[in-house]
């Protein structure tokens, strides 16, 4: 069988993350991890939701294209393969606004004023105009980013499953009116593991707590330097507890052969905080070295990262637009 016969055989996923500039290390643990993990065994289609940022972003609408580039570059220095994923801009591929457009004619509004997210969204970002045409649909763009590709399960976290159980309902919806066209996806939930930053919050780029995959040896020394760790550990000759410091956590994370070691020197206090977080430092900076090193060399070749980028975008293009061509033709259109 041939390469080619093998990836049409392979199930197809389709994932995309709106563009958050460079992401961090709980956004690799969180997801990006899990989407090198799945390019050995599906066919992907991995995007930029470039136009999903402007469902909220409309007025940074100038920082959109900047934070792509920055995002795709994490995506290569990380792993993410575009010889085994199809990787492109949302917006670069025009079949998601004509199949969002064509979905819009038969999604009742009631879908998505109900929609969990919209109604939290709406209270969260309180005094933020967007109230928005644009916003209420952002879970029928999200619906014709995955039918666009008839796509047989999408790697998502637990907080998007409404918008795939919306992106089932249409589908159901359309195949009723017109034939079976568009098959529902799954939802893929994948091993993922929840990281802190460095105040012992969820670790999150609003919270200003995050170490950034792109962060530099000095920075990570710095900022693991300032992490929280046991409040009752005052003194250096004081006990610790592990199960209370976000240092602790990050060693169980990235240290795993000396965790024993080094959770027993801090409960005895034969090692203190400060020699504690060296080490963790020292663990993460060997830990991010492949990955900078990856994107130094990726930023000295843009026009790779373009070729990278229209190479998906033309791939992209013909998956979807054969889709398209068999939508318009159930609605003989
Ligand atoms: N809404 C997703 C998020 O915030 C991003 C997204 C847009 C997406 N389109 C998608 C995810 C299609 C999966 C499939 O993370």
């Amino acid at each position: 069988m041939s390469g080619e016969d093998q990836q049409k055989r392979k199930k197809i996923i389709v994932s995309g993350a709106r563009p958050s500039g460079r992401l961090h290390l709980g956004n690799y643990l969180g997801a990006l991890k899990n989407w090198v993990d799945l390019q050995a065994e599906y066919r992907c289609y991995y995007f930029i939701a470039d136009w999903h940022a402007l469902t909220t972003g409309y007025t940074e609408s100038h920082e959109v294209k900047e934070n792509s580039l920055e995002m795709i570059l994490d995506w290569l220095s990380v792993g993410l393969d575009p010889e085994r994923a199809v990787l492109f801009r949302q917006s670069e591929v025009k079949e998601h606004a004509e199949l969002f457009l064509l979905l819009a004619m038969i999604t009742p509004i009631a879908w998505l004023e109900r929609c969990p997210t919209f109604k939290e969204q709406l209270r969260e970002l309180e005094g933020k105009e967007i109230n928005n045409y644009g916003f209420l649909g952002y879970p029928l763009l999200q619906a014709a980013d995955i039918l666009a590709y008839r796509a047989d399960a999408v790697p998502v976290g637990e907080d998007q499953l409404p918008h795939l159980e919306i992106t089932r309902e249409v589908a159901r919806r359309f195949n009723h009116l017109y034939g079976k066209v568009l098959p529902e996806p799954e939802p893929l939930l994948g091993k993922f593991t929840l990281l802190p930053g460095i105040d012992s919050r969820k670790m999150s780029k609003s919270y200003d707590n995050y170490i950034a995959l792109s962060d530099p040896p000095e920075v990570i020394k710095k900022k693991v330097s300032l992490m929280i760790t046991d409040p009752q550990r005052a003194r250096r000759h004081d006990p610790g507890r592990p199960e209370v410091c976000t240092a602790y956590r990050f060693q169980e994370i990235f240290n795993p052969p000396e965790i024993s070691r080094i959770e027993s020197a801090c409960r005895t206090a034969e090692i203190g905080c400060v020699q504690c977080k060296e080490l963790l430092a020292r663990k993460l900076t060997e830990f991010m070295a492949p990955i900078h090193e990856k994107r130094r060399e990726l930023e000295e070749k843009p026009a790779y990262l373009e070729e990278i980028l229209r190479s998906g975008e033309q791939t992209a293009r013909v998956h979807a637009g054969a889709t398209l061509k068999a939508v318009r033709g159930a609605m003989g259109i």
